[in-house]
C-alpha cells in the first residue's frame, strides 16, 4: 500500500474529479474543481464535488442544453474507482456526495500509530519570516506581542513542513530618536562608558529625553549633532548606542524567553551599508524621482494614485521605506529567500505593498518570489476600547504576563488542583496554562479583526479555549494510565493487530483526524492560524462525543478491570498525537497532569 499517514486527502479528490471532469467535457477550458468537507450532516457525505452548477453554466454559454444533475452524473460516471471513495451519489441541485473509504481511512490512522505524525510532502522552500521587531527605547507593546505569537507559530508551521526558515527581528535600532538618547545619557550618565547606569526604565529614559527634546532648543540641536555623530561611527556615540540597545534588548529577551520565541536579532541598523548601495542602484537605474528635494519612487511608474515610498529625504537621510528596500533586497540576494513574510499591525499592509510593488519594479524581486504581509487588528481592553491599564498607561507586557501566571494559578487552585499535583507539577501546569491562554486567544482569532484581551474569556475551561484543551488532553492521556496500558503495550497491539474501526463514533472521529495534512497545507498557505485551532477544537467535539458513547476499558463493581478494548485506546492514542502537534505548532506547551 503506497498511501502513507501524511496523504492530503482532499488534494487526491481533487485530483480524480479533475480528470473526471476533464474526461466528461474535453471541450470545457478549465473548468473549476470544487471539492469541499460536507459539514456534519452525514447526509451530504464526507466530501462533495460542488463543480456541477459551475459547468453547467459554461455548458449553457456554449449553448449546450443541460442541468447540473445531469452534468453531476456525468462527472459521477467518469469517475474511477478509487481505493479512498466507497461510494458517490448525486443529490439536491446537483451536489455529488463523496463518501471515503474506511479501509483506507484505517491504514492512514495506522501509519500515524506506527510512524507518528508526519507532515504532508511540498517542495521545500528559503523562507524569511520578519516577526515581533520592536523599536528599541520604546516599550514593546501588545501589539509586538501579537507579532511575537503569530510569527513564531508561522515559523513552527513551516519548520513542521521542512522549510529552511529564517526567524528575523527587525528591530527598530537606527534612527533620529537615537540622538536625543544618546544626548540625555551623556548628561545624565557622563561616565557610562565605565559605570553601567541604571536605566533598566528605558522607557522612562525615552519619556525624559523626549520631553527635554520637545521643550529646549538648544537640547534639540545637540540631539541632531548627535544623529550626525552616530551616522559617521564616532566610537563614543556607537559606545552609547550600543549600551541603549543592549539594554533595551535584555528586557525584550525576557518576555522571549518566557514564551519560548526563537528569533535572531537583527535590526535596521544592520543594513546601514546596504542602503547606501541600494539608493544609488535606485538613483542609477532611474526609478527615482526628485519630489520638493526629496527623492521618492513610485510601485507603478504610470499610475500615481497611491502613495511612493521616500527613499531619501530632503535632508539626504533615509527612512523606514529605505530601510525595508535595503532589507528586502538583502534578503533575496544574500539569504536566497523563495518566500518573504511580515507580520506586522494591519495598518502597515500598504507599505509592504508598495515595497513588493517597488523591489519589482526594480527587478530585485523575481516573479516566483512571494512577499506576503501578515496583518492583524489591535488589541482592545474588555471595554472595546484600546488596551490600556485603569490609569491609562500602556500595559508592560511583563506585568501581563506576571497577571496571567497569577490568574493560572487561582484557576488551578479553584479547581482544587494544587491538593493532586506536586509543587513541580502545579509550577508546570501554571506555566502551561498561563501563556498557553495568552497565545491561543490571540491565535484562535481571525488575525485580521480586532480582539478583545481578557483573561476570564482566555481561561474559561469551557468553549474554544487553550484550558479546555489542554484539560480535554490530560484526560484522553489519562484513558491508557486507567487502563494500566504502557505505551509499549499498545506498541505491541497496533504493530500486532492494527487499528480498525467498530462504534459509528469512532469512524466519525477517524475521518476529522485524518485531515490533519489538509489542514496543515492550507494554514501554510493563507496564514491564518485560526483555522488550525478551529480543526483542534473539532477535534477535541469529535473525541467527546466518541468517549460519550464508547468505553475504552470496562470495569467491575468494584472498580477491576474486565475488558479494555485496544482498537479504541488506539484512537485515543492518534487522537493526543494529533492534538499535540496542532499545540506545539501553536507555541502551546502540554503537560501530562494538570
Ligand atoms: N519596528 C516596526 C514597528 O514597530 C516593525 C518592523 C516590521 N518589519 C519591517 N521589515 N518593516 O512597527
Amino acid at each position: 500500500n503506497s498511501v502513507e499517514g501524511n496523504i492530503c486527502l482532499i488534494d487526491e479528490l481533487k485530483n480524480i474529479f479533475e480528470v473526471a471532469i476533464a474526461s466528461a467535457y474535453p471541450d470545457l477550458t478549465d473548468p473549476p474543481v470544487v471539492i469541499t468537507v460536507s459539514g456534519n450532516n452525514p447526509k451530504f457525505g464526507d466530501y462533495q464535488c460542488n463543480s456541477a452548477m459551475a459547468i453547467a453554466q459554461m455548458l449553457k454559454a456554449k449553448n449546450v442544453k443541460t442541468n447540473p444533475r445531469e452534468v453531476a452524473n456525468n462527472i459521477l460516471n467518469k469517475t474511477p474507482t478509487s481505493p479512498f471513495i466507497e461510494r458517490m451519489e448525486v443529490a439536491g441541485a446537483g451536489y455529488l456526495n463523496i463518501y471515503i473509504n474506511k479501509l483506507m481511512t484505517e491504514h492512514i490512522l495506522n501509519c500515524i500509530l506506527r510512524f507518528g505524525v508526519k507532515p504532508p510532502p511540498v517542495k521545500k522552500e528559503k523562507i524569511v519570516v520578519d516577526f515581533s521587531s520592536p523599536n528599541i527605547a520604546k516599550e514593546m507593546h501588545v501589539g509586538h506581542l501579537r507579532s511575537t505569537i503569530i510569527g513564531e507559530s508561522i515559523c513552527r508551521i513551516l519548520e513542521f513542513l521542512g522549510h529552511d526558515v529564517l526567524r528575523i527581528n527587525h528591530l527598530g535600532d537606527w534612527g533620529t530618536q537615537f540622538g536625543m538618547l544618546i544626548a540625555h545619557l551623556q548628561d545624565k550618565f557622563p561616565d557610562f562608558k565605565t559605570v553601567s547606569p541604571p536605566i533598566s526604565d528605558l522607557q522612562a529614559f525615552y519619556k525624559e529625553s523626549k520631553k527635554r527634546f520637545d521643550e529646549d532648543e538648544e537640547f534639540k540641536k545637540r540631539a541632531y549633532a548627535c544623529v550626525v555623530e552616530l551616522q559617521s561611527h564616532q566610537p563614543d556615540y556607537i559606545a552609547a548606542w550600543k549600551l541603549i540597545c543592549d539594554v533595551s534588548l535584555q528586557e525584550f529577551q525576557k518576555i522571549y524567553d518566557r514564551l519560548e520565541i526563537k528569533i535572531i536579532n537583527r535590526g535596521e541598523s544592520f543594513y546601514q551599508d546596504r542602503m547606501d548601495v541600494v539608493v544609488k542602484e535606485l538613483k542609477d537605474a532611474g526609478l527615482l524621482e526628485e519630489d520638493e528635494g526629496r527623492w521618492i519612487m513610485w510601485g507603478n511608474p504610470d499610475n500615481h494614485d497611491g502613495i511612493p515610498l521616500t527613499i531619501v529625504k530632503s535632508g539626504g537621510g533615509y527612512t523606514y521605506d529605505t530601510s525595508d528596500m535595503a532589507t528586502i533586497k538583502q534578503r533575496v540576494q544574500e539569504e536566497k529567500g523563495d518566500r518573504f513574510i511580515y507580520v506586522t499591525d494591519a495598518g502597515q499592509a500598504t507599505h509592504f505593498l508598495i515595497i513588493e510593488a517597488c523591489a519589482r519594479r526594480a527587478g530585485i524581486l523575481k516573479d516566483h518570489q512571494k512577499v506576503e504581509h501578515v496583518g492583524f487588528g489591535v488589541v482592545l481592553g474588555e471595554d472595546k476600547k484600546k488596551f490600556k491599564t485603569r490609569s491609562g498607561d500602556t500595559i508592560k507586557l511583563i506585568e501581563l504576563l506576571d497577571e496571567g501566571l497569577k490568574r493560572a494559578l487561582d484557576k488551578l487552585i479553584e479547581k482544587g488542583r494544587d491538593k493532586v499535583l506536586t509543587p513541580e507539577q502545579l509550577k508546570r501546569a501554571q506555566e502551561a496554562v498561563a501563556y498557553g491562554c495568552i497565545k491561543y486567544a490571540d491565535l484562535s482569532h481571525n488575525r485580521i479583526n480586532d480582539y478583545v484581551f481578557s483573561f476570564d474569556k482566555m481561561l474559561d475551561d469551557k468553549g474554544n479555549t487553550a484550558v479546555y484543551l489542554l484539560y480535554a488532553l490530560t484526560r484522553i492521556r489519562s484513558i491508557a494510565r486507567t487502563a494500566q496500558i504502557s505505551e509499549e503495550q499498545l506498541a505491541a497491539e497496533i504493530k500486532k493487530s492494527g487499528f480498525k474501526f467498530g462504534h459509528d463514533a469512532e469512524w466519525k472521529l477517524g475521518k476529522v483526524l485524518i485531515r490533519f495534512p489538509e489542514i496543515i497545507l492550507k494554514v501554510s498557505a493563507d496564514l491564518y492560524i485560526h483555522s488550525l485551532c478551529e480543526y483542534l477544537y473539532e477535534i477535541s467535539s469529535a473525541f467527546t462525543e466518541f468517549y460519550d458513547k464508547c468505553y475504552c476499558v470496562e470495569k467491575d463493581k468494584e472498580g477491576k478491570i474486565v475488558k479494555i478494548i485496544y482498537e479504541r485506546l488506539m484512537l485515543c492514542e492518534a487522537t493526543a498525537r494529533i492534538m499535540e502537534k496542532c499545540l506545539d505548532i501553536l507555541g502551546i506547551k502540554t503537560v501530562s497532569r494538570m
